[in-house]
């Protein structure tokens, strides 16, 4: 951390601004293989937030790619540098009385905890949903073409195929979405929300 940095209150609380958002914040983290389901999920979920009057956002892997995070690559280096930027923004999210969806692989499993720790530190509730769908499944979607690319060898570090994939050990919440659908993860997760 940077000397001479002093940390600056303000005049607002948790609760006043749970009062303008609609409700508390709250951070719902998807991890799971790319072609899984996470971003479909986070965006039902947003949309069922929204639609009650409650303030939603999703954070996913690859928008935030497009901007605060087109500097990285995938390297475990660099994926544990996203996961770092990304859990940094949704504990502010969270903290501005914000739910904040956030779909990404994040595939190592002490950078997730490192996450969920951050929150534990600021009394904000991180709730860890595993998008478990099998690779085979996952791979026979290849909703952007990047299992074909990764098999033909056209890219290399593909998570599932020539990368790890740490799943959670004790995660709020699985979901297979070979027989959970999108609506019923939806219900789930919403069923696990502070209100
Ligand atoms: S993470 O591993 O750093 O958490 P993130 O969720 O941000 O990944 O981005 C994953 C997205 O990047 C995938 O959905 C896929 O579209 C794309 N991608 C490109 N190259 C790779 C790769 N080598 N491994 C995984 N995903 C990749």
């Amino acid at each position: 951390m940077a000397d001479n940095v002093v940390w600056h209150e303000g005049r607002v609380t948790r609760e006043q601004r749970h009062r303008a958002t609609g409700g508390p914040g709250a951070t719902i983290w998807l991890t799971g293989l790319s072609g899984s389901g996470k971003s479909t999920i986070a965006a039902s979920v947003e949309e069922a937030l929204i639609a009650e009057g409650r303030a939603a956002y999703r954070l996913d892997g690859d928008n935030i790619r497009h901007g605060l995070n087109a500097d990285l690559g995938f390297s475990a280096e660099d994926r544990a540098e996203n996961v770092r930027r990304i859990g940094e923004v949704a504990r502010l999210f969270a903290d501005a009385g914000v739910v904040v969806l956030v779909p990404v692989i994040s595939p190592y499993r002490s950078d997730r905890d490192t996450v969920r720790q951050r929150h534990v530190e600021a009394g904000l509730p991180f709730i860890e949903v595993f998008v478990d769908t099998p690779l085979e499944v996952c791979e026979a979607r290849d909703p952007k073409g990047l299992y074909a690319k990764a098999r033909a060898g056209e890219i290399t570090g593909f998570t599932g195929v020539d990368d790890p994939y740490e799943p959670p050990l004790d995660p709020e919440l699985s979901i297979d979405t070979t027989v959970t659908s999108p609506d019923e993860a939806t219900s789930l997760i919403l069923s696990l929300l502070p209100r």
